[in-house]
């Protein structure tokens, strides 16, 4: 719980961006967390970051406040009914390992959210989703430590306004709480989600016959190591836009033009439309300025081949938001969070 000070972020962030915090401090428990901004040197309208895994984060200069990384450990079954197991774990524990746990004890629901980088505190703030499974559909209840009140407040679904990668922790309440652990809501008997992307193809290809949880799982991490970068080699950290969400009749004039457009209804007016077709009909696919880079393979991945600095990879970002609105007329907006 030691405060350090002028502290080395990069083993701390997947794009491998070597800023630096002013102070840093890790907390295992809720008392070293309110003991923490407690301290004297923390008090003068200080800014704080809660840092998880740190792979949905650019650091595009130094931080000048406190960084507070979240150790808090524990898994529990707390309750269950007829349908549902209710599992409650910590923040700071590793989302993934979460997700082969609940393989483990045949607790259904999160199997297409595997290898998703990152802490389980992070989970609700941008409602993580992959391979048509959102942490709204199995969310059932958080608690969350309010810094400036010092009160722990529990959330129900209806409190965090989850969308597409939003919640009411990116938005009204942002930076206001510390998430403390997430209960999941999962399924006694399996509903298997197969019918996104290539789940199928997947499960075809490797000779799969018996659909099990476990089998989707491997499916799908095998699917997602085939295109996206292993943070542990190539710095990045996962999709860096949103897919915008366009007009029918916007979709309907991409497609005079480009032909077989692609796009997957977002409401009955809507289309959420590939920023990955945008950015590599821009000409971004595989290239490479200095260290900073979009990825060969998946281009809404922006990389750090290595040395590359946080503002290198952001002034990139910016290109590419340009050309995509000069060339479609189509705002992209970032999904990582620029600090
Ligand atoms: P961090 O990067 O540490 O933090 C993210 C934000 O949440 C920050 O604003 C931080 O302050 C805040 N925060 C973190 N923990 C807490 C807490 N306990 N209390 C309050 N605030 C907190 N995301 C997807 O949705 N789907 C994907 O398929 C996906 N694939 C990815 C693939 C790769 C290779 C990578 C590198 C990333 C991918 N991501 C994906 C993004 C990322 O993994 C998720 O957003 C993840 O939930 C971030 O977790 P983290 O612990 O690393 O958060
Ligand atoms: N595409 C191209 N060129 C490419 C790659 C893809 O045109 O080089 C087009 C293809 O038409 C493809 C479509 O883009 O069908 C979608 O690609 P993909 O299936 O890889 O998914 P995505 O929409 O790019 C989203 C999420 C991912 C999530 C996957 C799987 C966002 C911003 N990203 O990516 O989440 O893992 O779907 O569900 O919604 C993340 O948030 O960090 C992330 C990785």
């Amino acid at each position: 719980m030691q405060i350090q000070e002028n502290f080395s972020l990069k083993p701390y962030n997947t794009f491998g961006i070597d800023a630096k915090a002013k102070y840093f401090a890790s907390f295992a428990t809720i008392d070293e967390l309110s003991e923490l901004l407690a301290d004297y040197r923390l008090q003068t309208n200080i800014s704080r970051l809660i840092l998880g895994g740190g792979s949905n984060i650019l650091f595009t200069k130094n931080f000048d406040g406190i960084v507070l990384k979240n150790e808090l450990k524990g898994i529990q079954l707390v309750n269950e009914d007829k349908d549902f197991y209710y599992v409650k774990a910590a923040a700071g524990e590793v989302w993934h390992e979460f997700v082969l746990h609940s393989i483990q004890n045949n607790f259904s629901g999160i199997e297409n959210l595997s290898l998703i980088p990152g802490s389980v505190g992070a989970t609700p703030i941008q409602n993580i989703g992959a391979y048509g499974v959102e942490i709204k559909d199995v969310f059932y209840s958080l608690e969350a430590y309010h810094i400036n009140d010092k009160t722990i407040e529990t959330f129900f679904i209806d409190d965090c306004m989850f969308n597409y990668r939003e919640s009411i922790f990116k938005s009204k309440w942002k930076n206001q709480f510390v998430i403390l652990n997430v209960t999941y809501q999962l399924r006694k008997q399996s509903k298997f989600n197969i019918n996104y992307g290539s789940i199928n193809q997947e499960l075809e290809r490797t000779g799969t016959k018996k659909l099990s949880i476990k089998n989707i799982s491997q499916a799908i991490m095998n699917i997602r190591s085939s295109k996206l970068p292993d943070p542990k080699v190539v710095g990045n950290a996962g999709s860096f836009f949103k897919n915008p969400v366009i007009s029918k009749f916007k979709l309907h004039v991409l497609n005079e033009e480009y032909k077989k457009v692609p796009a997957y209804s977002s409401d009955q007016y809507n289309y959420k439309i590939a920023a990955a077709w945008l950015i590599e009909q821009c000409g971004w696919k595989g290239y490479r300025k200095g260290d900073a880079g979009c990825n060969p393979l998946q281009p809404l991945v922006l990389v750090n081949y290595g040395n590359a600095s946080g503002k290198e990879i952001y002034d990139l970002s910016e290109e590419i938001i340009q050309s995509v609105k000069n060339k479609f007329g189509i705002e992209l907006e970032r999904e990582v969070n620029i600090i």
